[in-house]
């Protein structure tokens, strides 16, 4: 028997889930300790560099002089400094020559081994909107600047700063959600799951175009996933769970009929494609999971809000989601290289387009394929990722929707790493690990965000 299961979705796996730009929404596991990849404290004192900073040797004649002022700070503000600057995810500003110097060497090696900017697919597996990635040309710059003394420059060829909007990116939303009140997160609090949940009011369904959210506390929130509920189940959780909101680890507690987005450090918002709408049913709620994560020293409080924008334009199709599947796997323990496959198959007549992807693992995850192959035999890449990390996945937006005609097959192809070698192993020593939502469980999912051809719902705006 070949280890390749075909997992048919009944329609209740076929979720309808967070059509949000950054986040996978479906479950999330509880406290994860020693990943060791958390943001660090704003303002970190840089590492004890070794300084074997050789002296401007003087660049090959005929070549300009890399200097911050010129050409990093521009290449920064481009690439980096979303994160990197105060108040944001990265531990240390690159806003300055100052600021960024006493990391030349750190810069210099997480660019050239592309761990910085954080993005996870592999070039060519896939075509991204809003890739993260420097080009060859820009590492070389960078390294050229590094080796050649980090030198500030000329003050007069520095750009003016970046301007990063501090509210709302879209500009002010239809309407904003927030729980009651700010929630407190004590100064012990490690990797905190909070759901909370807020109740909309409108008497007929909504589309929404454009979701946005914007964290209340940057110093404590790590990540954040939406959830759209009607059952109100959401509600009971909240009432018997003491203080704002309730627990939730691996999931919000029901199963959502759609979501609104994520948000991650660099995480922009969510935008519909023209034509493309979210559902917020009448009645709905909305329930926002935040993940904590606070450094410590002090209680910190936090209140995050979500901007929605409703459609102004005609809506035609609904934002829907797939999950693709292996629910019945068994990693063993001390396996190094356990593979997990999973695949399905677009229903006859029902042609779909995918306009994101998101793939979830939790810890032991490392590596996930994902390939589309057409009814004529030809197969295309969907996206890989080589160096899965819990703390940076996303939902991706494709360049352009990719079509996936009836009879097309999803294939996911995961690896899994449960040898005791695995720094993120969460069992000491290793158990053997199958499907479910804790951290020292696992999953081995898709979801893809699609919409159907044949979809023509004729709304229009009032
Ligand atoms: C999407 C947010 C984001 C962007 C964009 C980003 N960083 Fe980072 N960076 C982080 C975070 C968060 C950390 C802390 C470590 C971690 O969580 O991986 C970090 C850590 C670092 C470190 C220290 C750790 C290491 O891996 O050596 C360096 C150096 C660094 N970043 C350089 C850069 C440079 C240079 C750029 C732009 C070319 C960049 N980063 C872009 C978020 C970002």
């Amino acid at each position: 028997m070949s280890m390749r299961r075909r997992v048919l979705l009944p329609a209740a796996v076929v979720l309808v889930l967070a059509a949000g730009v950054s986040l996978v929404p479906a479950d999330e596991p509880a406290a994860q300790t020693g990943t060791g990849h958390h943001p660090a404290p704003a303002h970190a004192a840089p590492p004890a560099t070794p300084t074997t900073q050789t002296p401007p040797a003087g660049t090959p004649a005929g070549d300009t002089p890399v200097t911050f002022n010129n050409q990093i700070v521009r290449l920064f503000q481009q690439h980096c400094q979303v994160c990197h600057r105060p108040g944001e995810a990265a531990p240390f500003s690159l806003l300055t020559h100052r600021d960024a110097s006493p990391w030349r060497q750190q810069i210099l090696l997480a660019t050239r081994e592309r761990r910085m900017p954080p993005w996870k697919p592999v070039a060519g597996h896939g075509d991204f909107a809003g890739v993260r990635r420097l080009s060859d040309a820009d590492i070389a710059l960078i390294a050229r600047w590094v080796e050649s003394g980090a030198a500030e420059g000329d003050a007069r060829d520095l750009p003016p700063a970046r301007e990063f909007p501090s509210g709302w990116s879209l500009g002010a939303p239809d309407l904003v959600l927030k729980p009651e009140a700010s929630f407190e997160v004590s100064a012990s609090a490690r990797d905190l799951y909070r759901c909370f949940t807020i109740p909309t009011s409108f008497k007929e369904d909504r589309w929404v175009s454009a979701a946005e959210l914007v964290p209340g506390n940057r110093k404590i929130v790590h990540h954040i996933l939406t959830y759209i509920e009607t059952s109100g189940i959401s509600e009971t959780l909240d009432k018997a769970d003491p203080g704002l909101g309730y627990t939730c680890f691996g999931g919000p507690g029901f199963i959502p009929t759609g979501g609104l987005g994520g948000w991650a450090p660099g995480a922009p918002p969510t935008v519909m494609p023209s034509g493309v709408g979210l559902l917020l049913p009448a009645g709905a709620r909305v329930v926002i999971q935040v993940h904590y994560h606070n450094h410590g020293g002090s209680t910190e409080s936090d209140r995050t809000s979500i901007g929605l924008h409703f459609a102004r334009t005609p809506v035609d199709k609904r934002a829907r989601s797939v999950a693709v599947l292996n629910r019945t796997f068994v990693i063993p323990a001390g396996a190094a290289r356990h593979e997990v496959r999973a695949s399905w198959t677009v229903p006859p007549m029902r042609d779909l387009h995918a306009i994101g992807i998101a793939p979830h693992m939790h810890l032991l995850g490392r590596q996930m394929k994902v390939t589309a192959t057409s009814p004529d035999g030809t197969t295309r890449p969907l996206i890989s990722i080589d160096d899965w990390d819990f703390n940076w996945q996303g939902l991706y937006s494709f360049a352009q929707p990719v079509p996936l005609p009836a009879g097309t097959r999803i294939d996911l192809d995961a690896i899994f790493d449960n040898s005791p070698g695995n720094p993120r192993n969460p069992n000491s020593p290793p158990q053997d690990v199958t499907w479910g939502e804790g951290t020292t469980d696992e999953m081995a999912i898709v979801f893809l965000r699609v919409t159907a051809d044949g979809e023509h719902l004729g709304w229009r705006p009032q």
